[in-house]
């Protein structure tokens, strides 16, 4: 079955709905059998189109503007008031975030919006980078675009709305676009997880992988979350999903508060 030969975790009602719905797509390929198609996946350029085509049949893109909010918290009261103390003379301190499985990008936006609050709250000034990456084409395409209806915002609060969305003028098919200060910040891209090989410049101070392991078979969530703390700092940050767990996985982080970790000295 290729969901295991990829180490992707299934329950057996999600196997059948897989099957049927490759099925389609074996169709579509004019593919005879699963193991042409997983010929294909090993094909240089199938994977990247495939494995985003594949992976938007099986995984869920469910995000929300701060969802788990908790993190937020998290980030704005304990790790963005850290990092101030910690470069107090440099003229303009640098934080680099990376946004793991980042969907259609309300994540990442959420992040940004929780930074600009503290820079404006505080009175504190930085520059920061986001690197949002995910494995579907077709997310990323709409987190880019950062155009989504109306409705995802409704528990954002008036003042937050006000501050960095813009509505559309229509009456109909409302929608909200993130303002462009905010998508400034933020660089989207395709990056498979799974992939051994993939590399990435630069080290970042905090990394949020959230609801994306939960597909992977614990080896594969711990080859992934090592290759993933390669690139944080040390004292860096890892906020995971609040349903996932890393217990015996032996990583070189330690629990600072639910489902957030720091990476030792
Ligand atoms: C449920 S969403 C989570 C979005 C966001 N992190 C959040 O918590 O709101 C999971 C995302 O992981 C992505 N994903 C699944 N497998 C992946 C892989 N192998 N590499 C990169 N992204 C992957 C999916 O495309 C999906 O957008």
């Amino acid at each position: 079955m290729i969901s295991e030969k990829y180490g992707i975790k299934m329950p057996i009602e999600k196997k059948i709905m897989f099957q049927s719905r490759m099925q389609r797509r074996l169709q579509e390929l004019n593919i005879g059998s699963f193991d042409e198609y997983a010929d294909l996946l090993q094909d240089v350029k199938g994977q990247k189109d495939e494995f985003s085509i594949m992976a938007d049949y099986i995984s869920t893109n469910k995000t929300e503007f701060f969802r788990e909010n908790a993190h937020f918290n998290f980030l704005s009261g304990s790790v963005l008031p850290k990092f101030q103390s910690q470069v107090q003379g440099f003229r303009l301190p640098i934080m680099n975030i990376w946004s793991a499985g980042c969907s259609s990008g309300q994540e990442s936006y959420s992040i940004c919006i929780t930074i600009e609050e503290f820079m404006r709250s505080s009175g504190f000034n930085m520059a920061y980078y986001i690197m949002a990456t995910d494995i579907s084409t077709r997310m990323l395409k709409t987190a880019k675009e950062a155009i989504y209806p109306m409705t995802v915002v409704d528990d954002i609060s008036l003042d937050l709305k006000q501050k960095y969305f813009l509505k559309s003028k229509g009456l109909t098919d409302s929608k909200v676009r993130v303002a462009k200060e905010i998508r400034d910040k933020v660089r989207f891209a395709y990056l498979n997880l799974m992939d051994d090989s993939y590399h990435i410049k630069g080290d970042f101070h905090v990394i949020f992988l959230r609801n994306t392991l939960i597909y992977f078979e614990p080896a594969v969530q711990k080859r992934v979350l090592n290759k993933v703390l390669e690139r944080l700092v040390d004292g860096g940050y890892l906020f995971i999903g609040h349903s996932e767990s890393l217990i015996n996985m032996n990583l070189p982080i330690r629990s600072i508060a639910p489902s957030v970790y720091i990476k030792n000295k």
